[in-house]
């Protein structure tokens, strides 16, 4: 079998890249490990950034974003028992930030792929990448018991942070930098109300809060946990609780509770892999990266990775300029780092680290305190929060 791009995964990188593809008649093949259900049951953020809105329009995959998603103009900073709204739209002379689910863009992509009877090929085993640092790279995968081979122009490992392709580059080629955080967010989806009409992000001293949703029905809730902690420890009832507690009053009481019907324990670290190309291999995404999600940037970073090498490829196959592709790495790589920058930077100021001591809360409370009330301070919020010019 031979294609033009194997993609390896079936997330939103891999999916968003060959939509784009296929827009200009660039064949692929997507390997996913998992299957088509599992890839569909997975519960990611859901804020989406002007560029990667734009992105899945020119993908032709838009139409129910634009009819559901939430369009925001700001959000609420709670702290010392009340809430501060930045309204990054004056801030950032206009722009907003779309609130639409993570699973609803992968099944939106989906559904284009299908419609365009594109191939993808679910529940393989054992890819391999080869000699895509030589002049015939290709690609093998087990599938029903049999070895399959696709030879291709190029691999983009769309593969997330536990895929095989960032695990493929050369002996010594690969730089990380990683940050492990001491807790991690146990999240839950209710079919409630959310407390508010724009998303809270909850700084409190028995640890990090976050009022988010995913229609005026459907709301999503976050709390701060050790990184050891266990879901099976948390009833709906402690949840609830505990979320209020670490809310502004007026806020926890316009927190309608329900039961879950989605509850888990997600780590938080910031991770980068440098550089991001092999020869013939690009990485994306979360194969490349991971920022914790307190800046909404992982998949709004997977679009720009995406968008990147899409200009790349698309510069190849229609003027057969490498130029693109030789300049995808560091390109990548530039708006990669301001967005972990500006995630570790949310984290650091948002949640409880009991080892930061008293000095260390003196000065989150100062930070907060600075940045609500400081236009210039409000602005950088709000021009990384809607999303930095690609
Ligand atoms: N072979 C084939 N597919 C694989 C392999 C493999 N060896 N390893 C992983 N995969 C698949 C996974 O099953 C998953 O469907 O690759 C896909 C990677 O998707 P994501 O992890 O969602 O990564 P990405 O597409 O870059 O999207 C980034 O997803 O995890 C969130 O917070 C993250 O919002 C960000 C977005
Ligand atoms: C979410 O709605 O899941 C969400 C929103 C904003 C974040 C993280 C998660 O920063």
């Amino acid at each position: 079998m031979r294609t033009q791009v194997a993609i390896i995964g079936s997330g939103p990188s891999g999916l968003l890249l060959g939509q784009l593809l296929a827009t200009i008649g660039v064949e692929t093949i997507i390997l996913e490990r998992s299957s088509r259900e599992h890839v569909l049951g997975r519960v990611r953020a859901g804020v989406l950034e002007q560029g990667t809105v734009d992105l899945l329009g020119e993908a032709g995959a838009a139409d129910r974003l634009h009819a559901q998603g939430l369009l925001h103009a700001g959000i609420s900073l709670a702290f010392d028992g009340r809430l501060h709204r930045i309204d990054m739209t004056a801030l950032t002379g206009g722009k907003h930030v779309t609130v639409y689910g993570q699973t609803e863009v992968t099944l939106d992509l989906m559904q284009k792929r299908e419609a365009a009877g594109l191939t993808t090929v679910f529940e393989t085993s054992n890819v391999a990448l080869h000699d895509f640092d030589g002049a015939a790279p290709f690609v093998t995968y087990a599938k029903d018991g049999a070895t399959h081979r696709i030879d291709c122009d190029f691999i983009a490992g769309c593969d997330g942070y536990h895929g095989v392709s960032r695990r493929s580059a050369p002996e010594g080629a690969l730089k990380t930098f990683e940050r492990q955080y001491p807790f991690g967010w146990l999240g839950v989806l209710a079919e409630v109300p959310p407390a508010d009409h724009e998303l809270v992000y909850a700084n409190h001293q028995r640890g990090f809060a976050l009022c988010s949703m995913r229609s005026p029905q459907r709301s999503r809730y976050y709390v701060q946990v050790p990184a050891d902690e266990r879901v099976e420890a948390w009833s709906d009832e402690r949840f609830w609780d505990e979320l209020r507690r670490r809310l502004p009053p007026q806020t926890a009481a316009a927190v309608t509770t329900g039961p879950s019907f989605e509850k888990s324990i997600a780590p938080l670290r910031s991770f980068v892999a440098e550089p991001m190309r092999f020869g013939w291999l690009f990485l994306v995404g979360d194969a490349a990266h991971i920022v914790p999600p307190t800046g909404a940037k992982g998949l709004n970073l997977a679009a720009s990775d995406v968008r990147y090498l899409f200009a790349g490829l698309r510069e190849f196959y229609r003027d057969k300029s490498e130029a693109g592709l030789d300049a995808y790495s560091a390109k990548a790589l530039a708006r990669v780092w301001k967005a972990v920058r500006f995630s570790w930077w949310m984290t650091s100021m948002l949640h409880y680290f009991p080892e930061a001591g008293e000095f260390g809360q003196r000065i989150q409370e100062a930070e907060l305190d600075y940045l609500v009330h400081s236009k210039a301070a409000s602005t950088a919020l709000a021009e990384n929060y809607v999303g930095l010019p690609y």
